[in-house]
């Protein structure tokens, strides 16, 4: 666990030094580098010491068999789970004739830096040998947007004051040995040796190495070039065997002198192609990247990154840590998501293989909102994804009785692998979010391809999921019944407000979509009637309600449960759900993770301004954040109803959820969703931006603690930019059309060229409500010193 800052503060850079050895493990997912299709953590470049080696290829897993004491009747059989793929970061060092191991010997000084402009990880040390020869070490490592298949590393070794001879050995390796990890049963099932070799061989300075997965039978390849350049006299030579090929580098470097190699590495994988296509597919990848060049490479990466940030930043003043943890987490959710090309987006990025490496529902709900706004052609890649998988999602419909597509609560390949059916499948609320991202996107782009394509047929699936998944009562009133909502520490419940709204949302927008696309509707058989029951049933949503407190109910009779004796539970004794038994937290009223608040983030419109207020405070006093998707949540709540010191320390909370490691569990890879919620606290919540169909509206305020915050985003074709500071809001369209949206209730009318300048009115005044003990938010919340490790 980070216990002191780890990192210094820069708004552009994330920068280590000197090197923390303990920390390794938490330091290899921040520093971790990935596109979205390859990912690589940031283990040193010779191999050891590290934390836990990670090379990631999206949706390459095993399978393996899901172990039930005692069995029933639609449990998922197998599991998935995403493997260490074959590494190609290593390139060992000899000095003299010692390895260079920074356990050993004299480091005089060890930077590491992410770079989010130029996406470039740097390295720089200094070290003697134990035998007393001085050597500066220098690495560059990228993982190409542009290239997808590619990855690189510059690694320079210099003789400092006196000749030596360094030998570099440049390595491809399949099945590392890796340590153990935690007993969490979140963390990935450790899967030794998962990778049959198929095909090993070297030419000159390239290599290559061909393997497959023992269960799942998906095939990868992996290949890398090498640039060497060295004083006279450097000589090189290759090998390979079955889970090694190695370029072998002797140089004897006089004083001054370096040897510098750059490492291009190709991966590719498919569960369907041969031997040969896969090799060539990455021997063709490596040719381009060849010829690119490492300058190439590097400069590609910058225009990208250019791009992105153009499009894309957030800009704080007031708090320079947010400011850079900001920027490191819209990084780090273009890593996960931009080139992921239909495949899923994990819950860790490719940054580790917590979760198993699997993908939640924090895609739809959490990462999709900002990509919608910045990186749209990742989000149709992302749901074209969902889309591929409905034959395994209607067949789990049918398993289970149901109409329509019941995707999977956690998967890799598109089946269900959660193995616990209140916290899992029963989650049916991952349909509706998937649903709304699709009527998201459309509607901030207008993409009528995507829509009569794929948008309609997800849509109308998941719609007839909740027509069968739902009944009407005998006076008319829609009801779901027997799902789990958001919070996980209540489960098969009745009438969970947040699934309740969100399913009338997915069924109108079915509904919507078959009006708009008859013929492309009466391919997936829908009819009139069809269409009207879906409307019938939104129209007569359920929602629960209770008069006498004035608030509404997480699900049916949520108020009524007793409360979560707080009083009696010590601080250790978070998360709860490791403390104490589930059929404890279920009856009880207690909230792992925004749930009803989450309700009324994404729902708004169904909510007056006096009930969100009430019901923010209600759920407030029970709410202890067990799940890292809240703080984001619960920040844009607290900004829209007038808290704003609040909301800044939930927003501190997401933002710097992994730069200080607050849910200790760093290492297995970072919290992607929390990332990007950080996106939503900021522009959700301080620029109170929300967007309804066909309206978009602001109601900025800023907290006291922070003086200035602007952002980007696109939409209906536009682009714009919001600025705002203590008493005003200045909107810009910088491209596209007039357009309309609100401000604070007000309408105004934005033309290109011509800011507009709001004034904020005062935020009402609300007293603060409780909250409970122990669960004070911010940037190193108290609790996180009793917290066990996870
Ligand atoms: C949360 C889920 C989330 C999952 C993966 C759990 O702890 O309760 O909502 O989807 O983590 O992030």
């Amino acid at each position: 666990m980070f216990t002191e800052p780890c990192f210094s503060v820069d708004h552009w850079s994330l920068k280590e030094s000197p090197l923390k050895l303990d920390l390794l493990p938490q330091s290899e997912s921040v520093f971790a580098l990935a596109n979205g299709h390859l990912g690589w953590r940031g283990n040193l470049d010779e191999g050891e010491p590290h934390g836990i080696p990670g090379s990631y290829l999206n949706g390459l897993y095993e399978a393996h068999p899901l172990p039930y004491p005692e069995g029933g009747y639609g449990y998922p059989e197998s599991g998935q789970t995403a493997i260490n793929v074959t590494n190609g970061k290593v390139l060992r060092l000899l000095v003299g004739d010692e390895p260079f191991d920074l356990r050993y010997g004299r480091l005089h000084s060890h930077e590491r830096t992410l770079d989010l402009r130029s996406g470039l990880l740097l390295r720089h040390c200094e070290w003697t040998s134990p035998a007393g020869s001085t050597v500066r070490v220098h690495s560059t490592r990228l993982v190409s947007f542009t290239q997808r298949a590619i990855a690189a590393v510059a690694y320079e070794v210099e003789a400092v004051d006196a000749p030596v001879r360094v030998v570099v050995q440049s390595e491809l390796i399949a099945n590392e040995q890796l340590p153990a990890v935690s007993g969490d049963p979140r963390t990935a099932a450790v899967l030794e040796s998962p990778l049959e070799s198929e095909e090993n061989r070297t030419m000159g300075n390239r290599l290559l190495l061909v393997h497959s997965t023992r269960m799942s039978k998906l095939r990868m390849a992996t290949a890398a070039d090498h640039t060497v350049d060295g004083p006279a006299g450097t000589r090189t030579s290759s090998e390979s065997t079955a889970d090694v090929a190695r370029l072998t580098v002797t140089s004897r470097l006089g004083a001054g002198e370096k040897l510098r190699i750059e490492k291009l590495v190709a991966y590719g994988w498919s569960g369907t192609r041969s031997l040969p296509a896969v090799r060539d597919q990455v021997e063709a990848a490596l040719a381009a990247a060849s010829s690119t060049r490492w300058e190439g490479l590097v400069e590609e990466q910058r225009d990208y990154l250019q791009d992105f940030w153009a499009r894309s930043d957030v800009e704080v003043d007031g708090d320079d840590e947010l400011q850079q943890a900001v920027r490191f987490a819209l990084f780090h959710v273009l890593q996960a998501g931009a080139r992921a090309e239909q495949r899923p987006i994990p819950g860790k990025g490719l940054t580790g293989t917590g979760y198993d490496g699997h993908t939640f529902w924090d895609t739809e709900t959490f990462v999709l909102p900002l990509l919608t706004y910045t990186s749209p052609g990742a989000v149709v890649e992302a749901l074209r994804w969902r889309q591929s998988t409905l034959a395994a999602a209607r067949n789990r419909a049918r398993q289970l009785g149901l109409r329509g597509a019941a995707f999977p609560w956690r998967t890799i390949d598109g089946s269900e692998c959660s193995a616990y059916w209140p916290a899992g499948t029963a989650a049916f609320h991952i349909n509706a979010d998937i649903a709304d991202s699709v009527i998201r996107y459309v509607s901030a782009t207008g993409d009528e391809d995507f829509a009569r394509s794929s948008g309609l047929e997800l849509l109308v699936e998941t719609a007839r999921l909740w027509m069968s998944l739902g009944h009407h009562d005998q006076r008319g009133a829609f009801h779901i019944d027997g799902v789990t909502g958001p919070d996980e520490y209540s489960a098969i419940v009745n009438d969970n407000t947040y699934t309740n709204l969100m399913a009338a949302r997915n069924l109108r927008g079915a509904a919507h979509a078959v009006d708009r696309y008859p013929d492309e509707a009466a391919d997936l058989s829908v009819e009139d009637e069809e269409a009207a029951a879906w409307r019938a049933a939104a129209e007569s949503m359920h929602v629960p309600y209770n008069a006498d407190l004035g608030v509404h109910e997480q699900h049916a009779g949520s108020t009524d449960r007793q409360p979560w004796d707080f009083a009696a539970t010590h601080p250790d004794q978070y998360p709860l759900m490791f403390n104490f038994p589930y059929f404890d937290i279920y009856r009880k009223q207690v909230v792992k993770q925004a749930d009803l608040v989450l309700a009324m983030c994404t729902c708004g419109e169904c909510f007056d301004a006096e009930h969100k207020a009430r019901n923010f405070g209600y759920y407030e006093s029970f709410t202890v954040r067990d799940s890292s998707l809240s703080a984001c949540c619960q920040a844009v709540l607290a900004a829209e109803v007038g808290h704003g010191h609040m909301a800044y320390e939930y927003a501190i909370e997401a933002a710097l959820i992994d730069l200080n490691d607050l849910h200790m569990n760093t290492r297995d890879g970072l919290h992607i969703a929390s990332l990007a919620g950080t996106w939503m606290a900021l522009v959700g919540g301080f620029g109170g931006m929300r967007h309804y169909e066909d309206t978009l509206v602001f109601a900025p305020r800023l907290p006291q603690e922070l003086s200035r915050l602007a952002f980007h985003m696109n939409i209906w074709g536009r682009s714009l930019r919001v600025e705002i500071t203590a008493g005003y809001a200045t909107y810009l369209l910088l491209t596209g059309e007039p357009m309309s949206m609100c401000h604070h209730g007000e309408v105004v009318t934005l033309a290109v060229g011509s800011p507009t300048r709001c004034p904020i009115p005062d935020a009402p005044a609300q007293p603060s409500p409780d909250r409970p003990p122990n669960c004070r938010p911010g940037r190193g919340s108290p609790r996180r010193e009793h917290r066990r490790p996870v």
